[in-house]
């Protein structure tokens, strides 16, 4: 197989020669001609219930299918190392989907390990979407399983403290589909199917997009399961614009080289902290792997951060509020740095001791010299 770097450039691209151009075009329509009323209405029979467009079939309408879409699609599926992936409208409905696909024939019940991104926590705990949560430690899931068990959701590393999970072993223990969040890790680092993930959930949003200038989602997953994500994909309407799918299949071609540098960064600014009286704490897979899965499941040890320093909330606060060249503000994986809170915003909905501490601050770690971001950092700190 050739390597993620050559592979990231090159996939989701293979129609374009015969098409006689270089980049993808961004196909706008949100209608197709019909060839005619039996033609048009088998394509829409197809798409609508979640099946790829035919050879030569009218695509019908924009809910149902986009070629701009597809290669996207395409080419992060490539990535996973998966048959097929679906794209939708952010992270959040990439995940809405993919329970509502996971609960359709009636099993309801949903076992997640905590840390999760705090949306995600949000629509676990509030059974907004008619499941019932059972939260489990990695080592509980195979207990917490029950007959209407739809699911197993799991993120690692997890956005806010980087805890890393073994996808294997929690396949293993399962007896229902892992979904496994990579947003941290992006493909360039993990690929959860190759570890027996059913499901792999992205916020295209963050690194895959890598500019802040996309909202999207996806899952890359077997031709099943995107048939029927697909499916409710088309009767929900949280499509993918075509435009957003070009920035981000556009963005997968640099996804490697930025994660590798956004990721030198961070091991710097990681060992930094480390050493700094103001901070108790810091958390990164660079300095905290116990069951050693870097290099084994995870092939290095991401962009994202946090750190708890002392002092709390108000001290966390004021450290956000006087960073200069790193911006406040929430999203991670983009090519600049940002700090946030996420006991404020971010994991503000989680309930109880699952909410991250006060304490606690989220780095995403950009392109800058990470020479800058200390001093900012440095400086920043000694308001506290
Ligand atoms: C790990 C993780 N998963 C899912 C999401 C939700 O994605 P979106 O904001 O694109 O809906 C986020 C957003 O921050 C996230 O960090």
């Amino acid at each position: 197989m050739t390597s993620v770097d050559t592979r990231a450039v090159h996939a989701g691209r293979d129609d374009l020669a015969g098409l006689g151009v270089h980049v993808p075009p961004i196909d706008l329509s949100t209608t197709n001609p019909l060839p005619s009323v039996t033609d048009g209405g088998d394509a829409y029979e197809t798409l609508a219930t979640g099946g790829t467009l035919p050879a030569g079939a009218s695509a019908v309408y924009q809910r149902l299918w986009n070629p701009t879409v597809a290669r996207f699609e395409t080419a992060l599926a490539e990535l996973e190392g998966t048959a097929e992936a679906v794209a939708f409208a952010s992270g959040m409905a990439a995940l809405t989907a993919t329970l509502l696909a996971a609960t359709r024939d009636g099993k309801r019940h949903i076992v997640a390990v905590r840390p999760l991104y705090g949306g995600t926590d949000h629509v676990l705990a509030t059974g907004l979407l008619g499941t019932e949560v059972t939260w489990a430690r990695p080592d509980q899931v195979a207990a917490a399983v029950r007959p209407d068990t739809a699911l197993v959701v799991v993120e690692t590393p997890a956005n806010p403290t980087l805890d890393l999970v073994d996808i294997a072993a929690l396949a293993a223990a399962g007896h229902a589909p892992l979904l496994v969040d990579n947003t941290v890790a992006t493909p360039v680092l993990q690929q959860p199917a190759r570890h027996g993930a059913a499901l792999v959930l992205h916020s295209a949003t963050k690194s895959i997009g890598g500019h802040g200038d996309v909202l999207a989602g996806a899952v890359a997953c077997d031709a099943t399961w995107a048939t029927r994500l697909r499916q409710v994909r088309a009767v929900t309407g949280a499509i993918l614009h075509p435009l957003g799918a070009y920035l981000l299949h556009r963005g997968l071609q640099t996804l490697p080289l930025r994660v590798r540098a956004q990721q030198a960064g961070a091991e710097k600014i990681a060992a930094w902290l480390a050493g700094h009286p103001a901070v108790e704490r810091v958390h990164h897979p660079s300095l905290h792997d116990p069951a050693g899965l870097v290099g084994r499941q995870l092939s290095g040890t991401g962009s994202l951060l946090a750190f708890e320093v002392r002092g709390g909330a108000p001290a966390a606060a004021a450290v956000a509020g006087a960073c200069q060249l790193i911006t406040h503000a929430v999203s991670l994986g983009g090519v600049d740095t940002l700090i946030q809170h996420p006991a404020s915003l971010t994991h503000r909905p989680v309930e109880g001791d699952a909410k991250p501490g006060g304490g606690l601050l989220r780095v995403s770690v950009g392109l800058e010299d990470p020479e800058d971001l200390r001093a900012d950092l440095e400086r920043a700190l000694s308001v506290i």
